[in-house]
């Protein structure tokens, strides 16, 4: 199969509404989407991907109207939060309505929902004239997609079309907040936990969705995470370093590792800019064949908790702290 990077919405729209699949782009990651109504295709997105089956999927929305059909009991804090955050890089778990099929939802009795904040994908999802599911369009445990290009590299000759709708602007994936029980939980760290917490007071509770279990956004080489003040892990992995190790730093401090090769990620204080950059960063040192990586990580705080998250899943826990 021959796979194509387009901007037609209208071809695109088309292969879904006759029951396939397309990468499509959200503001935090590409998404391989489906119509949440087409079982073929929503199993064709698991075989894609190599996704394990007990891994429920988000559903992506143009419009607010669709929360209702889609879930029940929809509590207060629902309209505080979709008011703020939608369009935008929040996935809030409901309780399902019937019209879910199971097949989406893992068969849980929950549903995630969230409403990108990208042009092109609210239109696509419009024509579309469904809601879509979309996990991330990269294959199982491999870096998220932030760029058509990435996509195109884990799923060439697995899809017919990727929607080309530029550079992911946030760079990791939605933060999810499941709203279905008594207190709202966080699943999944992302950029705007900062501000959910302004939301749902300080005394949330943290859990793991479905999918935090596997391992994520590994990059073939071996990556240790340097955790601390930025000066003081800047120091640390030049002690350490050899000719041969790749790394992942701060722009601060390009210039001492700029001998070896190095990707810098974004200031150590821009937050925004480093989510933008992880995965990008991930998958350079894989086209440059490295066998090690050693990265500075951000002190973990509210602001950094999304880019912590990612990089201590990526470097499979392999962590040093420095004080
Ligand atoms: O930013 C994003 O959320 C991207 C873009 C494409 O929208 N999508 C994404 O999907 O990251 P995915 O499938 O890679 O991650 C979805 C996460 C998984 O950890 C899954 O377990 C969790 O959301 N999830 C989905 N439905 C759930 C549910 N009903 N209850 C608890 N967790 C759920
Ligand atoms: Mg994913």
């Amino acid at each position: 199969m021959e796979t194509k990077i387009t901007k037609d919405i209208d071809i695109c729209a088309k292969i879904i509404r006759s029951g396939g699949v397309v990468a499509m782009p959200t503001e935090t990651v590409y998404g391989l989407s489906a119509s949440i109504y087409n079982e073929g295709a929503i199993k064709k997105i698991y075989e894609i991907k190599g996704r394990p089956s007990d891994n429920p999927l988000i559903v992506h929305i143009s419009n607010i109207c669709q929360l209702e059909e889609l879930t029940r009991d929809i509590p207060p804090i629902a309209y505080e939060l979709t008011q703020k955050y939608f369009p935008g890089p929040l996935t809030l778990i409901f309780k399902k309505s019937a019209k879910v099929p199971d097949i989406v939802t893992a068969g849980l009795d929950s549903v995630a929902i969230r409403m990108p904040n990208h042009k092109m994908a609210l239109k696509f999802i419009k024509k579309c004239g469904t809601p879509l599911v979309a996990p991330s369009a990269n294959l199982s445990s491999r870096p998220s997609p932030t760029k058509a290009g990435h996509v195109f590299d884990d799923l060439e000759g697995r899809i017919s079309y990727i929607l080309d709708g530029g550079d992911c602007q946030v760079g990791i994936e939605s933060t999810v907040i499941d709203i279905s029980g008594i207190e709202p939980i966080i699943l999944r760290p992302g950029t705007i936990c900062p501000d959910i917490r302004q939301v749902t007071g300080e005394n949330h509770k943290i859990a793991l969705a479905p999918g935090m279990k596997y391992k994520h956004y590994a990059p073939m080489a071996s990556l240790t995470l340097f955790c601390g003040e930025p000066k003081n892990t800047a120091n640390e992995i030049l002690e350490r370093l050899n000719k041969d190790i790749a790394v992942m730093c701060f722009t601060d401090f390009y210039d001492i590792f700029k001998a070896n090769i190095t990707y810098s990620y974004g200031k150590s204080d821009d937050y925004s800019e480093q989510a933008k950059n992880i995965f990008s960063a991930l998958r350079y040192f894989d086209k440059q064949n490295v066998k090690e990586i050693y990265a500075q990580c951000p002190i973990e705080t509210n602001l950094s908790s999304g880019i912590c998250n990612r990089l201590k899943k990526a470097s499979g826990f392999n962590i040093i702290n420095i004080d």
